[in-house]
């Protein structure tokens, strides 16, 4: 297969180039497995007409928020409505497209009272059409891998990617090969992909060993990557901030946090709060700060024991299958973010993730416990004195509730820690749970049912 170009056919020409995070490199071609030819670290696309561009904010937003009254598909997409940042079509007809991003800022006014924040928000990135925020990411970069000329994508998944990669492929005429490890990605997800028609492979291993899988492959078969290893998913994904940032009117908040698995999504939001700096978009940097499951901290061990210099990886586990991750592949380019932003990184347990997974449902959003972590890592970092009570704090609710049924259905129950080490401490939770009572189907059983939920 031919390496990938920016100079494919459908791309504009010279509007943006690939660069190794590493060594620098820069290159108008990527090979499949988007590493380094020389190097083998990762790469990330950059604009070199930008730099000639300086102060085109102000003509930047006019544009944006005009392209907010049209009805083409491509200006209805949250992501595309701000191509000018992202590499370049030829035609607008050739993105692939569900209407993706335009996602809400909500206020959260029971968990600032709780975390003593009043000026607390959540993007919900849930409300994305497959329901999560690799949505944003996936209308970019299937766009290239259709304009490329490939047939199948592929990607390793915790599930929302397969079920976002398989719903992109779909629409954009192409097929899509999903790697995920068996038993422990939520069924919600893997029937996503399934309905999209992707041909699914649940694989003996976990996470980590189906992306090292997925590396092999593309260099021996013609699929393209659609991991976040893939430069042009964070290029969408980046979207996030771009509008979050006009949602707030270029404003920037103090705080953004956001959970953190593979790592991909805290890489991208970072360098568009970077970008959008440079472009003269926002007069200073919000802090970035990453929020892992205890039992998936790679990142946290990383700048605790390695000082960020070298990944520290680990065996993971945790109910948040979504960030399961304990190998993540962009993790340099996080510790880059987290240094450019003056951001902290945090890690929270089990218990912890479902107490504010139950908080965020309470206030009618609701979330996957994956995007939960944000919370519970707003409560460390408010305790650390990190965040000020008198700063304003965005959290990124990555996933939708329905995402993972089955964890908020054991929580309310009483089972999600039933007979674990966890039990004892999870009790505390207790008046958070609202298990679901069967009845006799009579006025009165429903009626004492109502006067027990007023007490
Ligand atoms: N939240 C949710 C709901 C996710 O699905 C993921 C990652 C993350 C957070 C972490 O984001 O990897 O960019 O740091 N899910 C991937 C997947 C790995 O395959 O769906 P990250």
């Amino acid at each position: 297969m031919p390496p990938l170009t920016t100079s494919a056919p459908g791309v504009r020409p010279k509007a943006f180039r690939f660069r190794c995070i590493a060594c620098g490199d820069l290159s108008d071609q990527a090979r499949q497995d988007f590493r380094c030819a020389h190097c083998g670290d990762l790469l990330e696309i950059t604009y070199p007409h930008w730099k000639e561009s300086g102060g085109a904010g102000q003509d930047l937003k006019s544009t944006w928020s005009q392209r907010r009254l049209s009805q083409s598909a491509i200006d209805l997409s949250g992501v595309w409505r701000f191509r000018d940042v992202l590499p370049g079509l030829e035609n607008d007809g050739q993105a692939i497209t569900l209407r993706e991003g335009n996602t809400p800022l909500y206020e959260l006014p029971q968990c600032a009272r709780i975390t003593g924040v009043p000026r607390l928000f959540a993007k919900h990135q849930g409300l994305n059409p497959t329901g999560s925020f690799k949505d944003a990411g996936m209308t970019v970069a299937a766009t290239f891998a259709r304009l490329a000329g490939f047939r199948w994508v592929a990607c390793a998944s915790t599930g929302n990617t397969s079920a976002s990669m398989a719903a992109y492929a779909a629409r954009g005429g192409m097929r899509s090969l999903v790697l995920v490890p068996e038993g422990k990605i939520s069924w919600s997800k893997l029937s996503q992909a399934l309905d999209y028609g992707a041909a699914t492979c649940q694989l003996r291993t976990d996470f980590d060993g189906c992306l090292r899988l997925l590396q092999e492959l593309v260099l021996r078969a013609p699929v393209y990557q659609l991991n976040s290893i893939n430069p042009f998913r964070l290029e969408g994904q980046k979207t996030l901030a771009f509008e979050l940032l006009e949602q707030m009117d270029w404003q920037p908040p103090d705080h953004i946090i956001v959970p953190g698995g593979n790592l991909g999504n805290s890489s991208a939001i970072g360098k568009a709060l970077v970008e959008m700096r440079d472009l003269g978009l926002i007069s200073r940097l919000p802090k970035l700060s990453v929020i892992q499951a205890e039992g998936a901290n790679a990142l946290v061990r990383t700048l605790r024991e390695a000082s960020g210099k070298k990944l520290v990886s680990v065996q993971a586990e945790t109910r948040a299958t979504a960030i399961r991750i304990g190998n993540p592949a962009s993790w340099k380019k996080a510790v880059h973010v987290l240094e450019a932003t003056d951001g902290a990184c945090e890690q929270v347990t089990e218990v912890e993730i479902a107490q504010a997974k139950a908080e965020i449902g309470a206030e009618g959003i609701g979330c996957e416990p994956a995007s939960a972590v944000t919370l519970a890592g707003l409560k460390k970092l408010v305790q650390q004195g990190f965040v000020k009570p008198a700063e304003s704090v965005v959290l990124v609710l990555t996933g939708n509730l329905l995402k993972d049924p089955d964890f908020t259905i054991n929580f309310h129950r009483g089972e999600l820690f039933k007979g674990t080490p966890d039990e004892d401490a999870s009790a505390a939770l207790n008046s958070l749970r609202r298990p679901p009572v069967v009845l006799d189907a009579t006025l009165d059983a429903v009626i004492r049912t109502l006067e027990q939920a007023e007490k």
